[in-house]
């Protein structure tokens, strides 16, 4: 019986890096014509009240969604009044980061409080009329809003099953183009475990599919095994063929059993990926950042980065 519920943690550190990165790799397979499947294999209730219910108890989007929009307002206001003298002038935010932070506004409606919208309501806006999705979830209650919330979309198909036995039967897809993300709770141990095994046979089926890992970074060895033995499955992809990505908001603690940041594995990244993120992620370290050791890494077959 799963108890993990998306809508304790909507909008946080994880959820900004996590949907940064989806946003990027949609927009990019809406370049070309020809349309792609978006395979959400743990898509979540689709979208969250964030000042009700669940998300309202912890507030994690205090520390994630609303800090990135209050960096980015202080930004804008710093480069529209005037310098002090002798400095620089600030940076402007990213595209990237001004048009997620746009989308999130305008998920909100006035009269029903704020919103934030998961994977699946972020897909909706980036796909086209042809595009197609298939969302799984298993839990009883998130899967019941999220086919009250996308049923009656004809781009859309909501499963009540396993996402990761459901790629089998998915992939690949007949336009041989597709995004697939893979976004476990963790909550059971044998996750990790799954998205070696799903990948490997997805691999097998698409070899040429986007592939974007979420996963938690934690003082937990099978979390800390996980992104070496993603990336030896990617190596048959070559060295353009991978690209990791970290966000650290703070120190960890030995034992502890909190999460200290989160990273993204993207197996055949768009190749303007590397750069978008290069400049994305300096500003989410010094926007979400909790102590000194906040930071971030980008690594690619080729290049490491970090800060
Ligand atoms: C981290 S949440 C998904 C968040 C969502 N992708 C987003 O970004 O908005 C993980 C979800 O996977 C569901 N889940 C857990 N195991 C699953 C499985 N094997 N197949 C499908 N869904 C699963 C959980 O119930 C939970 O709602």
């Amino acid at each position: 019986m799963l108890s993990y519920r998306h809508a304790f943690h909507a909008g946080n550190h994880g959820d900004v890096l996590k949907h940064l990165v989806l946003l990027e790799c949609l927009d990019h397979l809406a370049t070309k014509d020809k349309p792609y499947l978006y395979v959400d294999t743990h898509a979540g209730a689709g979208a969250y009240a964030l000042d009700s219910g669940y998300a309202a108890m912890n507030c994690e989007w205090a520390a994630g969604i609303d800090k990135l929009n209050a960096y980015g307002t202080r930004l804008e206001a710093a480069s529209a009044g005037p310098g002090a003298p002798g400095t620089a002038e600030p940076a402007p935010l990213p595209s990237s980061i001004t048009r997620y932070l746009k989308i999130i506004q305008d998920f909100s409606v006035p009269e029903a409080g704020s919103w934030y919208p998961g994977s699946p309501a972020l897909a909706a806006q980036c796909m086209r009329r042809g595009d197609r999705a298939v969302l799984c979830e298993l839990h009883v209650s998130d899967h019941a809003l999220l086919d009250e919330r996308f049923s009656t979309d004809r781009r859309f198909k909501v499963l009540k099953s396993d996402g990761f036995v459901q790629l089998k039967a998915l992939l690949p897809p007949t336009t041989r183009r597709g995004l697939i993300l893979i976004d476990p709770s963790y909550e059971l141990v044998q996750d990790y475990d799954s998205i070696v095994a799903a990948l490997k046979d997805a691999l097998g089926r698409f070899h040429t599919g986007i592939y974007l890992i979420w996963y938690p970074l934690l003082e937990r060895q099978e979390a800390k095994d996980l992104p070496a033995a993603v990336a030896a499955l990617a190596s048959q992809l070559g060295e353009d063929g991978f690209l990791r990505t970290e966000l650290r908001i703070r120190s960890s603690v030995p034992g502890e059993r909190g999460m200290a940041g989160s990273g993204m594995m993207i197996l055949n990244p768009p190749w303007t990926l590397i750069k978008t993120l290069q400049g994305i992620l300096p500003i989410l370290a010094a926007a979400l950042g909790q102590d000194g050791n906040a930071g971030w890494t980008l690594a690619s077959g080729k290049q490491c980065f970090l800060q």
